[in-house]
C-alpha cells in the first residue's frame, strides 16, 4: 500500500511535456505543414488533423528548427517572400525549400497555444547571424530587423520564452570540447539580448546522457549567464548506437532490456544535478532535457536520415516511466522536448499523406494531462520498494491539483497484472477519471488500416473505501486515476 502524505514536493511545470520538432524526414513537411494550397485541410498551411490532436495533449513548448538542423540553419533563408532553399547535410542531404520559417514557426504555436523554444546556430553562424534573429523576432520597432519582420507581415513582436545556445556542440553541432564550448557560449549569449519586458530564458547546450565533465565544465566556467543547461539521452535496447534493437519486432528479453534502458535517465539526472547542486544550490538553473525518447534501428523501407519509427505499447510504457522521472527530479528539471512531435523517432503522429494516426505515446501524453503544473506529493510506499516503485514491474507518481489526487501507475509486467493500492490524506469523494493504455500484446501498434490497437479504454473496478484506493492494471500499461478528495 502506497500512502499519499499530500505534502507538496515541488511544483510538475507542465513544460517537462514540451515538443520538439526538427526539420527531419517528414517532421515538418507533410507532418505540419502541408502548405495553403494542400487537398489535406488546413489554416494557414497547417494541417488541421494534427493542430486538433495536439491541442488535445495541451502542448505547451515547441523546441524548432533542431536538432543537428539547427547548426546548420540560416534563418535568413525562411523568411519574406523569396524563399532560399538549403541542403539539409545531417538528414539524407534532402532539399529544404524555406516554405517552413520563423513566422511559420510562430503560426504554429498560435495554433497550438505554445511558447517558444528556439535553438540557434553556434556551429556554422556567426555571432552577428544570432544577434539580428533575436532583433527580428522580439525587438517592437525602429531597427532594420525589427522593421524587416514589419514588412513581411509581423508589426508586433514575437514572444520567444526560451533560447537554445547551439545543440549537441561536443557532436552535430561542431565537435567542439567542453572548454571551447564554454568559451564561445559565454560569448555567443551575451548578444541573446532581452528588449522590452520580456525575458528569453537562455539555454546552454549540455551534455550527452553520461559526460558529467561536460556539465562540471559548463557550470564553472558560465553558470551565471544561462537560465538552463540542457542534456540528452535516447533509449535504446541494446543501449548501442551502431544495432539499437527493433522498433516492432522483438521478444520479452528486449523488452525488459528496454526499460532498463529507459530507467537509466534516473541515475543521467541525479549525477547531473548533483553537479549542478555544487554551483547553485538555490536550484536557479534549470536541468532540461529538451531531446530524448526511444530510437530504434531504421526500417528499410523508409529513407535513409528520416528517422521514421513506429510506436508500440513498449513506447508507451517508457514514456510513462520517463515522466515519472521528471516528476520525481521536478525541483531542477523544469522543461523536456520528446524527440520528436510528428512523423520521427518517439512521435505523437504519424501520417501518411492525408492520413494520420495517434500513437502509444500520445496516449500516455494524453493521461498525464492530470498532471500538468500540479504539485507532485510526498508518498511512502511499501516496505522494500524503492522510491515511486509497487514491487519490481509497478511505476507510479502522484500529483495534487486543488482537492484533486493524480495518480498515474505503470506496468511494466509484460504478463502480469499489478495490484495497485493508495491511502489518500482524506476521504475520496469522487472518481473523476480512471483510464488506461489497453493493448492485446507487448509488440501492439496503431497502423493507417487499423488506428485503434492500442488505445485508452476505461478502467473498470476502482475500489473507494474511505480514503483508500485501488484498482488492477493490466500488464504492459499505463493508467491514471484521479479522485477528488475531502469531505
Ligand atoms: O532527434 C534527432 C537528432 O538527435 C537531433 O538532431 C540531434 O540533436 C540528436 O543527435
Amino acid at each position: 500500500m502506497i500512502r499519499v502524505t499530500g505534502e507538496t514536493a515541488h511544483r510538475i511545470d507542465r513544460r517537462i511535456y514540451g515538443q520538439f520538432v526538427e526539420h527531419l524526414g517528414r517532421g515538418v513537411y507533410e507532418g505540419l505543414w502541408v502548405g495553403e494550397e494542400s487537398d489535406i485541410p488546413n489554416k494557414n498551411g497547417l494541417r488541421s488533423d494534427a493542430i486538433a490532436a495536439l491541442r488535445h495533449i495541451r502542448v505547451p513548448l515547441v523546441r524548432w528548427p533542431g536538432g543537428c538542423f539547427a547548426d546548420d540553419y540560416a534563418w535568413m533563408n525562411g523568411v519574406g517572400p523569396e524563399r532560399r532553399a538549403m541542403v539539409n547535410t545531417n538528414w539524407g542531404d534532402v532539399i529544404d525549400p524555406s516554405t517552413f520559417g520563423t513566422h511559420e514557426f510562430f503560426e504554429l504555436l498560435h495554433q497550438l497555444d505554445a511558447e517558444a523554444y528556439v535553438n540557434g546556430n553556434v556551429g556554422s553562424g556567426t555571432v552577428a547571424e544570432m544577434r539580428d534573429w533575436i532583433e527580428y523576432m522580439t525587438l517592437a520597432a525602429g531597427t532594420p530587423m525589427a522593421d524587416l519582420r514589419a514588412r513581411h507581415g509581423r508589426e508586433q513582436p514575437f514572444r520567444v520564452a526560451y533560447f537554445g545556445v547551439g545543440n549537441e556542440s561536443w557532436g552535430c553541432g561542431g565537435n567542439m570540447t567542453a572548454l571551447h564550448y564554454a568559451n564561445l557560449y559565454r560569448q555567443y549569449q551575451t548578444y541573446v539580448r532581452d528588449y522590452g519586458d520580456d525575458h528569453i530564458a537562455k539555454v546552454a547546450c549540455g551534455a550527452d546522457s553520461d559526460d558529467y565533465q561536460w556539465t562540471e565544465v559548463l557550470m564553472a566556467r558560465a553558470a551565471t549567464m544561462m537560465d538552463g543547461l540542457s542534456v540528452h539521452y535516447y533509449t535504446r535496447p541494446t543501449g548501442q548506437w551502431d544495432t539499437k534493437g527493433s522498433a516492432t519486432d522483438f521478444d520479452e528479453r528486449d523488452w525488459t532490456a528496454t526499460v532498463e534502458q529507459a530507467r537509466r535517465m534516473d541515475e543521467i539526472l541525479t549525477r547531473h544535478r548533483r553537479i549542478m547542486d555544487r554551483f547553485d544550490p538555490a536550484q536557479r538553473i534549470s536541468l532540461i532535457v529538451d531531446e530524448w525518447g526511444t530510437w530504434y534501428d531504421r526500417d528499410p523501407q523508409y529513407p535513409r536520415g528520416s528517422l521514421y519509427q513506429q510506436s508500440t505499447v513498449r513506447d508507451a510504457v517508457t514514456a510513462a516511466l520517463t515522466l515519472n522521472i521528471f516528476h520525481r527530479h521536478g525541483a531542477r528539471v523544469r522543461m523536456a522536448n520528446i524527440a520528436q512531435m510528428v512523423n520521427v523517432l518517439q512521435a505523437m503522429l504519424l501520417t501518411d499523406g492525408p492520413a494520420l494516426v495517434t500513437t502509444p505515446t500520445y496516449h500516455v501524453f494524453d493521461l498525464y494531462t492530470d498532471h500538468h503544473d500540479a504539485d507532485a506529493v510526498q508518498t511512502q510506499g511499501a516496505a522494500g520498494d524503492r522510491p515511486g516503485r509497487i514491487g519490481l514491474d509497478g511505476d507510479y507518481t502522484v500529483s495534487r491539483t486543488g482537492d484533486d489526487y493524480a495518480i498515474s501507475v505503470t506496468n511494466t509486467s509484460p504478463r502480469q497484472s499489478l495490484a495497485a493500492s493508495f491511502e489518500l490524506p482524506g476521504a475520496v469523494r469522487d472518481v473523476v477519471r480512471a483510464q488506461f493504455v489497453e493493448a492485446a500484446r507487448i509488440t501492439s501498434l496503431n497502423t493507417f488500416a487499423d488506428p485503434g490497437q492500442v488505445r485508452l479504454a476505461d478502467l473498470t473496478g476502482c475500489r473507494v473505501s474511505g480514503s483508500r484506493l485501488e484498482f488492477e492494471l493490466p500488464p504492459h500499461s499505463v493508467a491514471t486515476v484521479r479522485v477528488t478528495v475531502g469531505s
